[in-house]
């Protein structure tokens, strides 16, 4: 395993250095810590956010880089001051409440983890860009047009202050999913003609609503539940597959045409079924399909077919004709690509050499709310309908509601329970 020789020295070179020196001049610092460590704070401390923060540590503890945490927030006070507690921090790092988050980036983080429900990704980074810090952020990026191209404007500003982002589309960061992208760079597989992305699994959680719970506390506790919150499954979960087809195709698709449709839910307004068929130009179109419905088969993977063979996205590789191809060690820290995404985020912060994958995880949001808007509609949906605001399309405006807006100024009211998209009519 390869080792950063991370010193403080280098880390004062590094550009982080100068980003943690300007905060630690700031007014309102939550911790005061030396800029020899990296400090980092967390957004949103359900399941998958303390999940982040512990590969953050463990990437840390890989690099041999000292970190320390000095904010958190979640929207629940509890569940922030139970992070603190686990990590044996004093509850004066924590903030709560839909605004919190603004405490955190007034704090001396130099790297903020976003984790809350996708609706909020939108506005919480572009405050944590503005405030100079480094990003971690959970896919998906956003549930709606505006909200992605907010996405990529923001991840264009983090170029130019050369902070790094890093998303949690962890199969890029996978070894095997590496080699396989390798490979079809090689020409392993010939130019890819089509393929099939499957999430079929089942459902998620969902929760009741309890007697006297405002709007925003309901659908806080069940966003996976609410297409406002969660941009639904084919966005929240199937995010992943869709991802690898534009990450080995290298584009986006042109249009989509989709169906769906609800059968098995009781709360929120999301589909249990997606079946979209991506139109990716030059011949080539990929099958997506995805259910949350407990009892069927289940399949999650991904599989293209080229000119030249068949793989699925781990692999293998089957060329019709034999290639040979020299692969380089694809490092992958504590075998795990989810602490490797933290690894390369912090080693791009230590090396003063910043990575930036807002684009690539807006691009494939973006591509999976496609398919979403299709199947909800009924109607052919073009990428430029959602990217180009001369194509003249409803959707390219169409901002989802309640937002964070709405959270934050206490008017966010809870779409109805069990009212869905009706396609041929929405
Ligand atoms: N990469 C993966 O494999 C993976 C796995 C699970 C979840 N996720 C993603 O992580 C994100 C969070 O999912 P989760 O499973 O942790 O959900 P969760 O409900 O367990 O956690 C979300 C947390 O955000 C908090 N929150 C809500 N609004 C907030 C606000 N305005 N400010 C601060 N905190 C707020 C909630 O109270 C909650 O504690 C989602 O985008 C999800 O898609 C990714």
């Amino acid at each position: 395993m390869k080792q950063s020789s991370f010193s403080r020295r280098d880390f004062l070179k590094s550009t982080a250095a100068v980003s943690a020196a300007a905060v630690l001049s700031q007014a309102g610092a939550v911790y005061a810590a030396g800029p020899e460590k990296i400090r980092l704070a967390l957004v949103g401390c359900g399941g998958r956010g303390n999940g982040a923060l512990n590969d953050c540590i463990n990437a840390a503890k890989y690099l041999n880089i000292p970190v320390e945490i000095v904010a958190l927030a979640d929207h629940f006070k509890d569940r922030a001051l139970k992070t603190a507690e686990q990590h044996g921090l004093s509850p004066d790092i924590c903030f709560d409440g839909p605004a919190g988050y603004k405490k955190v980036m007034e704090s001396i983080a130099d790297v903020v983890l976003l984790v809350t429900p996708p609706a909020f990704r939108p506005n919480q980074f572009e405050a944590a860009i503005n405030a100079g810090k480094h990003v971690f952020m959970e896919k998906p990026v956003a549930v709606d047009a505006p909200g992605a191209r907010k996405i990529m404007e923001v991840g264009e500003i983090a170029k130019q202050k050369k902070l790094c982002v890093v998303a949690g589309t962890q199969r890029r960061y996978a070894a095997n999913y590496r080699k396989t992208k390798f490979a079809i760079e090689e020409g392993a597989l010939g130019p890819i003609l089509g393929g099939a992305v499957y999430w079929c699994g089942g459902k998620l959680w969902h929760q009741e609503r309890r007697d006297g719970e405002s709007d925003a506390d309901y659908m806080v506790r069940n966003w996976v539940s609410f297409t406002e919150m969660s941009g639904d499954h084919i966005v929240e979960q199937h995010i992943h597959n869709i991802d690898i087809a534009n990450w080995f195709i290298g584009r986006t698709p042109k249009l989509a045409i989709g169906f769906g449709g609800r059968a098995r839910r009781k709360t929120g307004n999301q589909f249990d079924f997606f079946n979209v068929d991506f139109d990716y130009d030059e011949g080539c179109r990929i099958h997506s399909m995805c259910r949350q419905v407990n009892g069927c088969y289940n399949q999650v993977s991904e599989l293209f077919t080229g000119s030249n063979g068949t793989t699925y996205g781990s692999g293998p590789v089957k060329p019709i004709k034999a290639v040979d191809i020299k692969y380089p060690n694809f490092e992958q820290a504590n075998g795990s690509e989810m602490v490797q995404e933290h690894v390369e985020l912090l080693r791009g912060i230590i090396d003063g050499k910043p990575i930036n994958a807002a684009k690539d995880v807006a691009e494939s949001t973006l591509t999976a709310i496609m398919g979403r808007i299709s199947a909800y509609t009924g109607q052919l949906v073009r990428w430029r309908d959602l990217t180009d605001a001369a194509s003249n399309s409803p959707w390219y405006n169409l901002k989802l509601k309640p937002g964070l807006e709405e959270f934050e100024n206490g008017t966010a009211k809870a779409p109805a329970d069990d009212v869905i998209a009706i396609p041929g009519e929405a």
